[in-house]
């Protein structure tokens, strides 16, 4: 296979120029390996998957078949979103699964972080090897393994996510045209195919998705006000310059509720908790100073608009002592 290991001199794609050379370069690769066979890609559409599908749609085109499984674990807009980049935009053969259900009923009552982890891994493989039986004739399996997912496996810091795990019968020919590259050189390959800023420059969300916002057994109401507390800061940290500048930031809403007052009512509800954190590589952070007026303006909106919410709460605690994510 072409570029199987970086090239010790290889020059960081920093520019449009050095992006576009690497796409051709990949495109005549892929081609070449590829030729007039299928591909199937298992599509996120978090930044590397989604840079494999435009990439791939320009060398194969309706060759590739991608796969999106919304396991109800995603936050607001996102399923839409691929829809319409890869289905609408980019004419994509593009099968959306929605097997929300299935992965919340097997989630139903589990508290422990571990084993969801290892429920909503376990049946993101089965849904998507479901839908791979369903297609004739593919040879190809692409992936969004990037070059710090190899050096990690190597060094045996963790597994390397991809085609680990696919039944033994399912035997795919890998395609993984963006494994020599760093993450911020992806992003630059993502632009210059098309794909829109807010995608390839997102903030990391993790493959269990809100499920490790919603801490303990999670449940569809409490699922529900994570989603729309996330939804409520995003919106919030973009109307305020902050996307883009703060690393990641979303919201937890833990399993225990606490007395307030609504319209003169006794209520008993959740709370939200904020966080926003900056890094450079995750193995530490440091917490976002957030302006008071714009706090302020988060706690109104929340508490008035998230079902089943009456306090926010912000969390000061820097990477050591807490991790970034709560579970
Ligand atoms: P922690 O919570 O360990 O997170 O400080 C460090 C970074 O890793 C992300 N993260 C995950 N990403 N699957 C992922 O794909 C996971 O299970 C997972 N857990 C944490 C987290 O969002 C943060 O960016």
């Amino acid at each position: 296979m072409p570029n199987d290991r970086r090239p010790d001199d290889m020059v960081r794609i920093t520019t449009p120029e050095l992006a576009d050379a690497f796409i051709a370069e990949q495109i005549d690769a892929l081609r070449a390996q590829i030729g007039g066979k299928k591909v199937l890609l298992a599509l996120s559409g978090g930044v590397d998957s989604s840079v494999v599908a435009a990439m791939l749609i320009k060398a194969v085109g309706d060759q590739l078949t991608c796969v999106h499984v919304n396991h109800g674990l995603l936050r607001k807009g996102e399923p839409e979103q691929v829809i319409e980049v890869f289905r609408n935009q980019m004419k994509a053969n593009l099968v959306y699964v929605d097997a929300t259900d299935r992965f919340l009923d097997k989630l139903a009552g589990v508290t422990d972080p571990e084993t969801k982890r290892k429920i909503i891994g376990g049946e993101f493989i089965e849904v998507f090897a479901e839908e791979a039986r369903k297609l004739d004739g593919i040879e190809f399996l692409a992936q969004g393994t990037i070059w710090p997912d190899i050096l990690e496996s190597e060094k045996g810091i963790k597994a390397h996510h991809n085609a680990g795990g696919l039944p033994e019968d399912m035997k795919f020919e890998l395609v993984e045209p963006v494994k020599i590259l760093f993450k911020d050189e992806v992003r630059i390959v993502g632009e210059r195919l098309g794909l829109p800023a807010g995608m390839v420059y997102r903030q990391p969300f993790p493959g269990p998705g809100l499920g490790v916002r919603c801490p303990g057994a999670i449940t569809r109401d409490r699922l529900e006000a994570v989603r729309e507390s996330d939804a409520i800061l995003r919106e919030e940290f973009a109307k305020n310059g902050l996307e883009g500048k703060v690393w990641q930031y979303f919201t937890v809403v833990p399993d225990f509720k606490s007395t307030g007052i609504r319209d003169g009512a006794r209520t008993f509800d959740w709370p939200v908790i904020i966080r926003a954190v900056n890094t450079t590589d995750a193995m530490t952070a440091e917490v976002e100073d957030i302006p008071f007026d714009l706090m302020q303006h988060l706690v109104k909106r929340i508490t008035t608009e998230v079902k089943g919410v009456n306090r926010v709460l912000y969390d000061f605690t820097p990477k050591p002592s807490a991790t970034i994510e709560y579970e």
